[in-house]
């Protein structure tokens, strides 16, 4: 019998062409090269010490306890009410945990929750770079234009990371529906000013944009700088969505735990979009979450100074090895000039570190639009044991040959 004629199907792309628009993320590649070639990972940004036991024991206890079935989409009621607590304390905001708070997979989803909550195609988000990676491919997710404002390195040893305020202004129009700021930020360590939040607060109230700020390494200061949070600036309370998480404060990122603080209205929005990506965050280490945030103000400052010396650990060595370092005022991060090397570019600089010197490092270029901006910068993460830093100084010393 003559198989009957199958009708021709136009050809189907099953991937989407957004996905066409981003790689994967290099900085996790990197901590998968690192396995690979058995390397000291100052690549990705994770602790590799011991969380805090008391953190630890109260997830314990909500297991135990049998917390182990989903909690309130938007949030476990005393992790929200914790946050609003730690708002006021360090901001001396008031927020509303009932209706101002969503609790997600950890902030990386609170931003793209956000950004999804908030875009509509053909807006367009400003975002300060290099800029923490996901930024760009969220902006894509959610159908919006990143537009892209330079952070200038600084040009002395002491100096800081800046922007021009022309540039600035040129990004903005009536299509700006956000600007992302992340302070303390990474990968630069700049920790935004007074002077400077303001001019972006300015600038929101003239083009009537959304700040949506990223927030998780507030408590991770160095050299006298202060953390001021873009909602407390005048005019902000209403156009500001916070965004901040356990990860980092906490030294628990695999827990994913994070949250979005925003106006009533723009809160409702996240929600329902959250609720369709992922239901809710962990509740046992929601109420761990709750814990933690009730820890004393003494946490926090011995948590800034254990990052403090860690910092002044490993940057003598880069110099040494030969890098040009940009001291961080924040975060965990370095970023470092790498032209003394005279190697074609970061990835294969990097590429190189973790195959012939065992370091893995993220190239710069990850971190920027387009790669050449960043092929001078490879950048080093320090949120480790000082045994760590070491085996990483002692290895990097080999580039001395
Ligand atoms: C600036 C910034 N935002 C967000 C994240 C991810 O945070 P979370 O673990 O809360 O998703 C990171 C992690 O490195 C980060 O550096």
């Amino acid at each position: 019998m003559k198989k009957a004629a199958t009708k021709r199907q136009p050809a189907k792309q099953f991937v989407s062409d957004k996905v066409g628009f981003f790689t994967e993320s290099v900085i996790r590649e990197m901590t998968r090269q690192a396995m690979l070639y058995n390397a000291v990972n100052l690549a990705q940004g994770f602790p590799d010490f011991p969380a805090p036991a008391e953190i630890k024991q109260a997830a314990q206890q909500a297991v135990a306890a049998d917390v182990n079935q989903y909690a309130i989409t938007w949030g476990a009621k005393s992790l929200r009410n914790a946050i609003a607590r730690q708002m006021s304390v360090w901001q001396g905001i008031q927020v509303e945990p009932e209706k101002e708070i969503t609790v997600c997979c950890g902030s990386t989803e609170a931003m793209i929750s956000t950004l999804l909550a908030v875009c509509n195609a053909g807006d367009e988000v400003v975002i300060f770079e290099p800029f923490y990676e996901n930024y760009g491919p969220d902006s894509v997710l959610s159908g919006a234009r990143p537009k892209f404002v330079k952070l200038r390195p600084p040009k002395t040893d002491d100096g800081e990371w800046t922007f021009d305020e022309k540039e600035l202004r040129r990004a903005f129009s009536r299509n700006t529906k956000a600007i992302i700021v992340n302070t303390p930020n990474n990968p630069t360590g700049k920790v935004f000013t007074r002077a400077e939040l303001e001019l972006i607060r300015d600038l929101c109230a003239e083009f009537n944009v959304l700040a949506i700020t990223d927030e998780i390494y507030e408590h991770i200061l160095y050299d006298g700088t202060k953390h001021i949070s873009m909602v407390s600036l005048d005019g902000m309370r209403d156009r500001t969505v916070t965004i901040n998480g356990m990860s980092k404060t906490y030294s628990v990122t695999g827990w994913r735990v994070g949250w979005a603080v925003a106006p009533e209205k723009i809160t409702n929005a996240i929600r329902k979009v959250h609720d369709f990506l992922t239901v809710g965050a962990p509740a046992p280490l929601q109420e761990a979450g709750a814990a933690a945030l009730s820890l004393p103000p003494e946490y926090y400052a011995k948590l800034a100074a254990g990052y403090r010396n860690r910092r002044d650990h490993l940057i003598p060595s880069l110099i040494e090895a030969g890098f040009k370092c940009f001291r961080p005022r924040g975060a965990y991060y370095v970023m470092t000039d790498i032209s003394a090397f005279k190697h074609a570019d970061d990835v294969s600089f990097a590429k190189f570190l973790v195959k012939e010197i065992g370091v893995a490092v993220v190239p710069g270029s990850s971190f920027y639009r387009n790669p050449r901006d960043g092929a001078k910068q490879v950048r080093f993460a320090f949120c480790k044991k000082p045994e760590t830093l070491d085996a990483a100084a002692a290895r990097l010393r080999k580039l001395r040959r």
